[in-house]
């Protein structure tokens, strides 16, 4: 890459050519991506942009709120979509087919919101590595081959389309974004609805969300590319002498320099021990706990 400033003064000019004196609107999760997205298309055409924050239902705890709070001063548009989406999965048990439903609902969305402001341009946060695993037929990444190929926009932007996941940081260091931002692990665009192996219910979003906030915070301090938990099926257990079938949850903790292949990381067995204790203990839907150990590949990063 050539360096932060360079490519932070090419991005906006290249921002402001496309959109010239029209509106855009971007999508913005909240991970290091879409904000830089942000604050790069902000630079560019200030309050012409309008960042959508689409509250799929399927965010880990306090997302929503974080971005409210972080971007709240620009021209944000937060949508409640929580009903939508899970309506849209019902049923849906394909992997891909659950990809494909959450990019073509986040599309409509934000079609709806495009129309409500007059934006003609969208703009997204889709770096090199999304593009890659797309085109080589491994996933379709939301924020690529999960959009539908017909859509209202007059252009879509994206200007980290050649950037590796450590060069979108330097940018976000550059421009002086949050570390909780600039170092934020990745998180899928399709969010937790890809850590539910099969059908996706409101109930086992929330195990798995739960869960995850018991994995982030046990590896905090971790060095790792990303560390999470997936509810990947159900298996008989005994809580209060009772015998019940509950959720299995698998975490996975590995290292990657650019998410294309990855390790599972050596995590130390009492520290492993205390994360099964905490969420069969703190979640009473499970009870069974796994450590995933394979690498990628063969396994991918996410379970779905
Ligand atoms: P996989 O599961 O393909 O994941 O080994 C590689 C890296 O990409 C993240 N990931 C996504 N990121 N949109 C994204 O922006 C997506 O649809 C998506 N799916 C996976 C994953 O978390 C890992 O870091």
């Amino acid at each position: 890459m050539v360096k932060p400033e360079v490519f932070v003064e090419n991005a906006v000019k290249e921002i402001r050519d496309k959109v010239g004196d029209g509106k855009a609107i971007i999508a913005l999760s909240g991970g290091v991506d879409s904000s830089v997205c942000t604050v790069l298309a902000y630079k560019a055409i200030g309050d012409r942009l309008y960042p959508v924050f689409v509250d799929t239902g399927l965010m880990r705890a306090g997302e929503p709120e974080r971005v409210k709070e972080i971007f709240g001063k620009m021209n944000l548009r937060f949508i409640d979509a929580k009903e939508e989406f899970f309506e849209a999965l019902r049923g849906v048990t394909d992997p891909e087919e659950k990809r494909k439903v959450i990019g073509e609902l986040f599309v409509r969305v934000f079609e709806r919101v495009a129309e409500e402001v007059e934006a003609d341009y969208l703009i997204q946060g889709t770096i090199y590595p999304d593009i890659i695993e797309s085109q080589g037929g491994i996933k379709s990444h939301h924020n690529v081959g999960g959009f539908p190929t017909h859509y209202s926009f007059k252009g879509v932007i994206e200007p980290l389309r050649e950037l590796y996941k450590d060069e979108v940081r330097e940018v976000a260091r550059y421009l002086g974004l949050p570390e909780e931002i600039s170092e934020r692990m990745p998180f899928p665009g399709p969010g937790l609805a890809v850590r539910v192996v099969g059908e996706v219910t409101p109930e086992k979003i929330e195990v798995v969300r739960k869960a995850t906030e018991i994995v982030e915070d046990e590896l905090r301090d971790v060095e790792k590319w990303q560390a999470f938990a997936s509810l990947i099926g159900k298996a008989t257990g005994v809580k209060g002498d009772i015998r019940v079938y509950g959720y299995i949850i698998s975490i996975r903790a590995v290292e990657s320099r650019d998410g294309m292949t990855a390790d599972p990381l050596r995590l130390d067995y009492d520290m492993l021990r205390k994360m099964a204790l905490r969420i069969t203990g703190e979640i009473p839907e499970v009870v069974r706990v796994v450590y995933d150990i394979t690498p990628k590949p063969p396994a991918t990063i996410e379970y779905e």
